[in-house]
């Protein structure tokens, strides 16, 4: 399957119509889902690059909603290969602009996306809304959802929190020394197999994270995209390095336009957990980020991943909304 739809196939139901997406149609997603949240708004260009790295191997379709051919929302589904996922989870998602959620137009995006989703293989369907959103959890109650798991999402307040940062920083940075782990961040580290290294560290971190839905190894072409980001530089990405390896990373997503700077990922190897590399590599993250003039920053994670959201109460994050992931299981 490709990773963008067959522009020339559009889908009717009912009074919408769904066109296939292009990479150029990344900026109005964004938009709309600005328009969905105004406290979180979306970069134009970050969106782009996220649809223009999707991994090839994935299902991963696409939609423009329109109404008369007006575009009023955005829809789409995605999905490991089968092969590599026994049991067949697939994402859906949405966003419609606020005046146009009603519940009819609901009804035939919802009736749709999980259609395509169904006729490629997706059994067990999954989705996302934000806590605060009791119109959409409504919605996922009525088409058979439950709700499967919730993250935690907090934002930590760089200008009060300043001198709890540096002294916890100062603290940190002792520790590694004597510990003999170098915290330094990309641009800095020699080593020519670090994005190797950082790719595989990575994946071991990536398949402890809690999840309903097992992870699946990325291919390390599909990963490195992740460098060509435009929220992300190689001088502002953390990571530690023991001896030969590279046993952690902390990345701030900085978006160029608008939007709030977000954790992009925190991992460390498994042989060094506990011993505080993933609170030292998170504390030279806001470092940079006071320095830079960011006023506040953002993370968000699984509601059971006890190691991270201590750390986040420890740095001083305090809770904002988080996510509910729904699930429904058509397989019965
Ligand atoms: C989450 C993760 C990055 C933590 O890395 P780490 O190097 O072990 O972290 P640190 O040693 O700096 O800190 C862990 C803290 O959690 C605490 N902790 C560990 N297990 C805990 C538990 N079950 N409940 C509460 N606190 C716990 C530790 O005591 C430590 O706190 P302290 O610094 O106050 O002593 C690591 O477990 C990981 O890579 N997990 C998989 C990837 C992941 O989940 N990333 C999170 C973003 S999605």
């Amino acid at each position: 399957m490709p990773t963008i739809t067959d522009p020339s196939v559009t889908l009717r139901r009912g009074s919408l119509a769904f066109r296939p997406a292009t990479l150029d149609d990344a900026a109005f997603a964004a938009d709309v889902a600005t328009a969905s949240r105004p406290d979180e708004p979306e970069d134009a260009a970050s969106w782009r690059h996220w649809w223009a790295t999707d991994d090839p191997a994935w299902t991963n379709e696409r939609f423009i909603v329109l109404r008369d051919g007006t575009p009023i929302g955005f829809a789409r589904h995605k999905h490991a290969p089968w092969d590599q996922m026994k049991k067949r989870y697939g994402r859906i998602g949405f966003e419609i602009l606020p005046a146009e959620r009603t519940d009819a137009q609901l009804r035939t995006v919802f009736d749709v996306i999980e259609d395509r989703a169904r006729s490629s293989g997706t059994r067990i369907f999954t989705g996302y809304a934000r806590e605060d959103d009791d119109w959409l959890a409504r919605w996922f109650a009525e088409r058979g959802y439950r709700e499967e798991r919730r993250s935690k999402a907090w934002e930590l307040d760089l200008v009060a929190q300043r001198g709890r940062i540096e002294t916890l920083a100062a603290e940190s940075r002792q520790k590694m020394r004597a510990a003999g782990i170098t915290i330094h961040t990309i641009d800095r580290d020699g080593d020519p197999d670090k994005f190797h290294k950082i790719h595989e560290m990575s994946e071991e971190a990536a398949s402890d994270v809690p999840t309903t839905i097992p992870h699946v190894r990325e291919a390390f072409e599909v990963f490195v995209r992740w460098f060509d980001a435009p929220t992300v530089r190689l001088d502002r990405m953390w990571i530690a390095r023991e001896a030969d390896d590279i046993v952690g990373i902390s990345v701030l997503s900085y978006p160029p336009t608008r939007g709030n700077v977000w954790t992009d990922w925190t991992a460390t190897a498994r042989k060094v957990r506990g011993r505080g590399v993933a609170r030292a590599l998170k504390l030279e993250t806001v470092m940079q980020a006071t320095l830079l003039g960011v006023k506040n920053v953002r993370t968000e994670n699984d509601g059971e991943n006890a190691p991270i959201l201590h750390l986040n109460e420890a740095m001083g994050y305090t809770r904002i909304p988080g996510w509910v992931q729904y699930l429904k299981d058509a397989t019965g």
